[in-house]
């Protein structure tokens, strides 16, 4: 078996690996944690450390990182600003609460509402995106004062019961418990779509047709909001037509319905195009969420909303976590990090690099349905012979295939037969070509273990 590779010289060759440290800490592991809390592969592994896009395992095995912690390790591993202002934070106080004012919090909150967008903007932060989304939508459900909400079929939002409940995907909704009446729409996902072979105009249309028949059909009026990933990140990075939610908004506001932009994968530059997804679609969100990447590690998540609707809860809140200094110091650090150095416009050259070379090499394959995303959020779907079942056996292969080769990669999609690649934004030429050429190879072997290509 090919051994993990090394390309370039980094502080991880110093750190030394304890042969057998893997089975031992999943035994442990496996004893006293939830069965239902997934590990990667077949001998899953722990990371110890990690230097820009590089980790190192517990057992002293290097990997070019092209997952980055679920799209979180934004500007890349111990990158010194963002270690510096941790350490800096972290040495004078960790915690006092929302009780007290914070003033890494309130430049943060500042930052943000200038970047948003978002007229008269305000910012509520959580620990976490699910926390985001349940602030989201009792901003949208009270404001609006109803509890009916939209969702798009295949998408996820976290692990809540009101994230759960406006989950459209089988394998991630543990429970039909919702607070909410929950309609699902049309959205991205155009490989299992019943209007697949349409072009993106006629496409559009025909979800925005739908929509109106599920507001007509379904629903009593009065709905709070629509919530939406502009790239659907569990679902296997898929992506409607620029302009989509701009057409299925202007039917929202014929009805004043809310439009909430999940932003906790796409937000920040990840799409390349855009520092937020749903600016391919021509539109301002009336609320949007964030959480992963602006924390690069740290906990840290947070809705951003007009003021009027920010404001229009009765009761006090408080948030023991929500935006602590330690956190909010290392998101602020992280923030200024990946505007200096521009980290959109490497993900948008290294990102289309990447995607050019896997469908020049990868895209012919039979075991390849679809090679899709924007910026470093691309997503590949793998299939039967048939061009259309979904091969999740090849997708665990090929997840085994690179790990053994030395790159980390991950997996999505509704029936988890999709790979998913996003590096840190800071991604550099010489490694995105190193991974490439990984992923090619194991996605060829892959195909010929499947047989996909006749
Ligand atoms: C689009 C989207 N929204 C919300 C969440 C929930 O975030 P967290 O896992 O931080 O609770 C996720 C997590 O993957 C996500 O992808």
């Amino acid at each position: 078996m090919p051994t993990p590779t090394q390309i370039q010289d980094t502080s991880l060759d110093l750190v030394a690996g304890s042969p057998g440290a893997h089975a031992e800490l999943l035994a442990r592991h496996r004893a006293v944690l939830p069965a239902w809390m997934g590990l990667y592969y077949e001998q899953p592994i722990e990371l110890v450390a990690g230097d820009g896009s590089w980790v190192v395992d517990g057992e002293g095995n290097r990997y070019l990182d092209f997952w980055g912690g679920i799209l979180t390790t934004l500007a890349g591993h111990s990158v010194p600003e963002i270690v510096e202002a941790v350490r800096e934070q972290a040495g004078r106080m960790l915690h006092t609460s929302t009780l007290y004012l914070i003033r890494p919090m309130v430049e943060l909150a500042e930052r943000i509402a200038q970047l948003s967008n978002i007229p008269d903007a305000k910012v509520f932060l959580t620990t976490s995106g699910t926390e985001a989304i349940d602030a989201a939508l009792l901003l949208a459900t009270a404001y609006r004062r109803s509890n009916q909400v939209l969702a798009v079929r295949n998408s996820y939002h976290g692990r809540s019961f009101a994230a759960m409940g406006i989950t459209g995907n089988r394998s991630w909704s543990a429970s039909s418990l919702s607070p909410f009446a929950v309609h699902y729409v049309q959205g991205g996902y155009r490989f299992r779509s019943p209007f697949r072979d349409l072009d993106d105009a006629a496409y559009t249309a025909a979800c925005v047709q739908d929509l109106r028949d599920v507001l007509a059909m379904e629903t009593a009026g009065d709905v709070a909001c629509l919530i939406a990933e502009p790239v659907q990140g569990v679902g296997g990075f898929t992506v409607p037509p620029d302009g989509f939610f701009g057409a299925m908004k202007e039917v929202l506001d014929e009805q004043g319905i809310l439009f909430v932009s999940d932003e906790v994968q796409t937000g920040w530059g990840r799409t390349g195009d855009h520092f937020w997804g749903y600016e391919a679609h021509g539109i301002v969100p009336d609320l949007l969420t964030f959480a992963k990447g602006i924390g690069n590690g740290l906990s840290i998540g947070g809705v951003v909303a007009r003021g009027e609707i920010m404001d229009c809860l009765a009761t006090p809140h408080i948030s023991t976590f929500g935006g602590n200094p330690l956190s909010t110091a290392g998101a602020l650090a992280n923030l200024e990090y990946l505007l200096d150095h521009d980290l959109q416009a490497n993900t948008k050259a290294v990102g289309d690099e990447l995607r050019r070379g896997l469908v020049e090499a990868a895209g012919g394959l039979g075991v390849v349905g679809e090679i899709r995303g924007k910026g470093l959020m691309l997503g590949i779907e793998l299939v039967g012979a048939d061009g259309r079942t979904p091969n999740t056996t090849a997708a665990n292969q090929a997840l085994e295939g690179t790990r053994a080769r030395g790159l980390l990669v991950g997996k999505g999609g509704l029936y988890g037969n999709c790979l998913r690649i996003a590096p840190p934004m800071s991604l550099s030429t010489a490694d995105a070509e190193h991974g490439l050429r990984i992923l090619v190879d194991v996605l060829h072997e892959v195909d010929a273990a499947s047989g996909a290509s006749g």
